[in-house]
């Protein structure tokens, strides 16, 4: 098989996807599939075209790769690509969007606002962040909605620290989420398809060292430690893998997925965060990690996501 791998594009997550793709392009190498890397830029469309291949792999992250633009233009070029599709994209890309339906379907979801930076601008909506505060009490999580890498997420302390963070957040997208914070566990739930269906791989915990309110150090590389499988109770570890597979199935993913976790503290409650279209599939990336200990190694994640892509066509 002849397979583009995308990668680069222009989000903030260049560098990730570049190492995804690098990784990527590997794999198939040992697989015996030909590869073609494109780097995604303004001629993505003319460099798709002359690629003439058979199979795109998606490995961008961030904005083009996971709002679900890419895999449109995929579609009206006729190529198949491996994980979701526009709509799921979409969805799970904008967490107001996806929290918004998490609620409705009664996942739970740390409660939220989600303000477009406009209604601060024309409609005064500062005025309202005390009765916002109040309902979600203090460190209230201010994040962009649409973004990842935890780019823009602060955690803010208390009122004062507010307008700040919504300025940060804001630099990275103009719809806001503020977020209760949930004090607990970090964990990572992969889904990847298979024969029969969709399965939860092994829970990746996210374990920070020092003050787990000092947001910037604790994503420092070196600063974070991952455990895989995560250390929990065997009834929480089945909890948190089948609340993930309810939001692959109600976002409606396809090939794989990540869905981010809390564990909260206090309660022993699990609250979904957000969901991934395109996980990180570098060295160091929580996918890999997931599939390795669920007994399936690199070139066999990067293979079956081939010919998962490639099933599809037949089947339609
Ligand atoms: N409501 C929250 N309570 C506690 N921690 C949070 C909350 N929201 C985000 N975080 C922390 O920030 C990280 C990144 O947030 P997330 O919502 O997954 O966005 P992204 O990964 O897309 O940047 C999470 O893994 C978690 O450690
Ligand atoms: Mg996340």
């Amino acid at each position: 098989m002849r397979v583009a791998v995308l990668k680069g594009g222009r989000s903030l997550e260049r560098q990730v996807s570049l190492r995804s793709g690098a990784r990527v392009e590997d794999a198939l190498g040992r697989l015996g599939h030909e590869v073609v890397p494109v780097d995604v830029g303004g001629d993505f469309v003319d460099r798709v075209r002359a690629a003439a291949a058979d199979v795109a792999f998606v490995a961008l992250h961030g904005a083009d790769g996971e709002d679900g633009t890419v895999q449109e233009l995929l579609a009206l070029l006729d190529v198949p690509y491996t994980g979701s599709g526009p709509a799921a994209c979409v969805r799970c890309w904008d967490k107001a969007v996806a929290k918004h339906a998490l609620r409705d379907a009664g996942i739970p979801t740390p409660e939220f606002f989600a303000l477009d930076a406009s209604a601060f601008a024309e409609l005064g909506a500062a005025r309202a962040l005390p009765a916002l505060e109040e309902r979600l009490g203090f460190p209230v999580v201010v994040k962009p909605a649409r973004q990842g890498s935890a780019l823009g997420v602060r955690f803010a302390r208390d009122a004062g620290a507010v307008p700040g963070a919504l300025v940060a957040a804001s630099s990275y997208d103009d719809r806001i989420l503020l977020e209760r914070h949930v004090a607990g566990r970090d964990l990572a739930v992969s889904i990847l398809d298979g024969p029969d269906g969709p399965q939860a791989l092994p829970i990746v915990e996210a374990i920070p060292e020092g003050d787990e309110y000092d947001f910037e150090a604790r994503y420092e590389i070196g600063r974070t430690h991952f455990e895989c499988p995560a250390r929990l109770p065997a009834d929480v570890t089945a909890r948190a893998q089948e609340l993930a597979l309810a939001v692959w199935r109600l976002l409606g993913c396809r090939g794989v997925a990540r869905v981010d976790l809390m564990l909260e503290a206090a309660t022993g409650e699990l609250a979904v965060l957000e969901a991934n279209t395109v996980p990180g599939l570098t060295a160091t990336s929580l996918l890999p990690q997931a599939a390795e200990a669920g007994g399936v190694d690199f070139d066999d994640l990067v293979g079956r996501l081939v010919d998962q892509a490639l099933a599809r066509v037949g089947a339609s």
